[in-house]
């Protein structure tokens, strides 16, 4: 009889164990994660007479709203290709989770980027570090609106941070993927699809772009350095 206890002891941990392992399991496709619209951080009409309100509207409400769904999508359809243990379109999925998630983050900060009764200058370290990394305030604008203005078709200027050059740069985004310095962390982010201003500003992006330095927000531009800084690399060190 305790022999008899002693087996079903074992078959019951041992039926555990396998429970416990259900990530083994070749139909387990891993996390699904289900992301949602970020609100924005002020009213639709806050950022008038720069950004009008419809524009603020569908922006946000249409066009984030669809690289957050497209996001979710590739989220799904690649769990499914995990669970079917079928590969054979996963580079497409990869580019729909490059581009809709990278959308979506782009998105985030470039709302947070912006303020009601903002613009002007900013102070303290954010300025000292684009004084070292740029020469002058008046530098940094001017090469961050030529690099607004000059990328082609759809895209976005950001200053971003490298963490293991401790510097900034200014980059082009193209798209919303593509051309963007490995490692980087974007503080600073100017959207110029054309859904971003055409239906104020038509064919005019210089207009968009110069009016837009009005609604910066320094102060969220400084707190995204200093999130930024908090990541510090392993320095790879010489040993002779
Ligand atoms: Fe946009």
């Amino acid at each position: 009889m305790r022999l008899y206890f002693a087996l079903i002891a074992v078959l019951l941990i041992s039926s555990g164990a396998a429970q416990s392992a259900d990530i083994s399991k070749p139909n387990n496709g891993g996390t699904v994660m289900k992301h949602e619209l970020t609100p924005l951080p002020y009213a639709y009409n806050a950022l008038e007479p720069y950004i009008s309100e419809e524009i603020i509207k569908l922006h946000h409400d249409k066009h984030q709203a669809a690289y957050v769904a497209g996001l979710n999508k590739a989220e799904e359809e690649l769990e499914k290709a995990r669970v079917a243990g079928d590969y054979a379109v996963i580079s497409y999925w990869e580019r729909q989770l490059a581009f809709n998630g990278s959308g979506d983050l782009l998105h985030t900060i470039f709302f947070k980027n912006m303020a009601p009764n903002a613009g002007g200058e900013p102070n303290g370290d954010l300025l000292d570090q684009i004084k070292k990394d740029f020469g002058s305030f008046e530098a940094f604008k001017k090469q961050f609106s030529s690099s607004a203005a000059t990328v082609e078709g759809s895209g976005w200027a950001a200053l971003v941070w490298q963490p293991e050059y401790e510097k900034l740069y200014i980059t082009q985004i193209l798209n919303h993927q593509n051309n963007e310095l490995a490692g980087a962390q974007p503080i600073l982010v100017l959207d110029v699809w054309e859904h971003a201003y055409y239906l104020q500003y038509q064919n005019r992006r210089a207009d968009w772009i110069e009016n837009w330095w009005n609604v910066v927000n320094w102060s969220d531009v400084s707190k995204n350095l200093s999130a930024a800084r908090s990541y510090v690399p392993e320095k790879v060190s010489v040993s002779m």
